[in-house]
């Protein structure tokens, strides 16, 4: 399986730079070891981890082609982007409720206790329920997804998500036709998550999005990255991705979803609308108040010293998602 996706041509990447399988693979063959004890004792949550991640979260490489971060018109030479690597992806997070600084989910998110866990569905929709994580495992077949993802913050990475649209849920549940929006409501634990309640930002920690937003396939519910199991501060056992805005509309640690007819608060909008606003497409033409959002920083090339690569509108995926804002002011609208 190939762990290229190709991007349009105004980067200057060169194939030396792309990952070598072999680290990739040699992820998975350790999981297989320690889920059959090879690699050691004393690692019983470990290998029920693996063993969790061999059942439920088996990514079907094949299926993502499609889907993955290739825009479908791509004019002039191909170039490829290397997957950034796992060590970069699981110890520069946000991720407020384990503390604000990049390296303090890593290092608190072990106090998150992900089982049991469930989500609870409610508003307008036909069949509200609470529907435990075993069995949103199960509703569809896990894909494995290679996203570009951008930080408001001006850093982006590669990632190979594993888990599958968010609109087979939607499907499952029937919303109403009055239902014009989807919030989604993360875990608000003070016990395990310790810096709930600090005065940064309202919580629980809400994300929201338009119904066809959250409709399109490259809307993920994702269970995984890198073929394991999420590890917690990436936002276990369950968030959103959405490659095509803001990092911080991807909610981390979902509890709740839910249906209805008005535009939902959003975490980030309700601390400071006049930066953060509802939709947070990316978009190189609008800046933050405070910043430019023209070019960002990749995670794993170079650190503060490496070359800027330009933002691309939509994140790169124009072609995919462009007709969901036809005729709307990208400006007002940010
Ligand atoms: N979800 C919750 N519950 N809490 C958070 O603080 N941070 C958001 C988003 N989801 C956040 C969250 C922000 S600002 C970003 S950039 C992404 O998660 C970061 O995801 P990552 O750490 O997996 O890169």
């Amino acid at each position: 399986m190939s762990h290229l996706i190709k991007i349009r041509p105004d980067h200057d990447d060169l194939p030396s730079e792309i990952t070598p399988q072999g680290v990739y693979h040699g992820r998975r063959e350790l999981l297989k070891n320690v889920a059959q004890g090879v690699a050691g004792l004393g690692l019983a949550q470990w290998a029920q981890r693996a063993a969790f991640a061999q059942s439920e979260l088996t990514p079907r490489p094949g299926k993502l082609a499609s889907l993955s971060a290739v825009p479908s018109k791509v004019s002039g030479a191909q170039v490829m982007e290397k997957i950034t690597p796992y060590e970069d992806i699981t110890s520069y997070n946000n991720f407020y409720e384990f503390g604000t600084d990049k390296s303090d989910p890593a290092r608190n998110a072990h106090t998150l206790k992900t089982q049991p866990w469930s989500i609870e569905i409610e508003g307008l929709v036909k069949k509200p329920q609470r529907i435990n994580l075993e069995d949103l495992l199960k509703l569809s077949t896990q894909e494995e997804r290679i996203y570009r993802m951008r930080c408001v913050e001006g850093w982006s990475m590669v990632i190979p998500w594993v888990g599958y649209s968010l609109s087979e849920l939607i499907k499952k549940v029937e919303p109403l036709g009055s239902a014009k929006y989807v919030s989604f409501i993360s875990q608000a634990d003070p016990k395990t998550m310790p810096f709930v309640g600090s005065a940064i930002l309202g919580w629980p920690y809400q994300e929201g999005l338009r119904m066809d937003e959250a409709m399109h396939p490259l809307t993920l519910l994702s269970f995984g990255l890198y073929g394991e199991v999420l590890p917690n501060q990436s936002g276990a056992p369950v968030r959103l991705v959405v490659p095509w805005k803001y990092g911080f509309k991807s909610a981390k640690s979902i509890v709740k979803i839910k249906f209805t007819e008005k535009q939902p608060d959003t975490a980030w909008n309700k601390a400071a609308a006049n930066e953060y606003g509802f939709y947070s497409n990316v978009n190189p033409n609008v800046d933050h108040p405070r910043w430019s959002q023209a070019t960002e920083r990749r995670l794993g090339e170079g650190g503060l010293l490496a070359k800027r690569r330009k933002t691309l509108l939509f994140n790169g995926y124009e072609s995919q998602v462009a007709q969901l804002y036809a005729g709307m002011d990208l400006k007002q609208n940010f």
